[in-house]
């Protein structure tokens, strides 16, 4: 291989990597698990001050927080989010695919079924 042809392959190599990498971090899921801390077991019963507000922080809180919320729902608090997880569409719209919350696109199936599982365990907030 002449010098040309290798600098050719390196720099070929380099981008295919690029490529790759970027590929690879699209399935990253965007609402980091890695965050809930301590990691959930199937069995922990799911609280609000443990595993939902942190939830509501980082996918939510950005449109439904402030002065100004968006679509009129604030999500800051317990009794906001339990009310629109109890009598309003926040269950509903977490779990429609084409007409997502976040709009950005649906959550894991692992973060959505945190909420099913908030209720079945009655709302608990710490
Ligand atoms: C990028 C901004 C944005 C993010 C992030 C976002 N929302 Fe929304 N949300 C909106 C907008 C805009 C509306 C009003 C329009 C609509 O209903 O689609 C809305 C409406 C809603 C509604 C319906 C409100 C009602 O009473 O009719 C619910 C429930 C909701 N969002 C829940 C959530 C939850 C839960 C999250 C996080 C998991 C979330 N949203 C993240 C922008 C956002």
């Amino acid at each position: 291989m002449t010098i040309k042809l290798k600098v050719r392959y390196l720099l070929l190599t380099f981008i295919v990597g690029v490529l790759l990498s970027n590929c690879t971090k699209a399935y990253i899921p965007k609402d980091n698990e890695s965050q809930l801390s301590p990691a959930i077991t199937a069995t922990d019963t799911i609280k609000y001050q443990s595993h939902i507000s942190v939830l509501i922080s980082n996918n939510c809180i950005g449109c439904h927080g402030g002065s100004n919320p968006q679509g009129s729902l604030s999500l800051e608090n317990y009794n906001q989010v339990r009310n629109s997880t109890e009598n309003g569409t926040l269950i509903q719209r977490i779990n429609d695919a084409s007409d997502p919350m976040p709009p950005s696109g649906l959550l894991t199936n692992q973060t959505r079924s945190l909420f099913d599982r908030w209720v079945q365990n009655g709302y608990l907030e710490n």
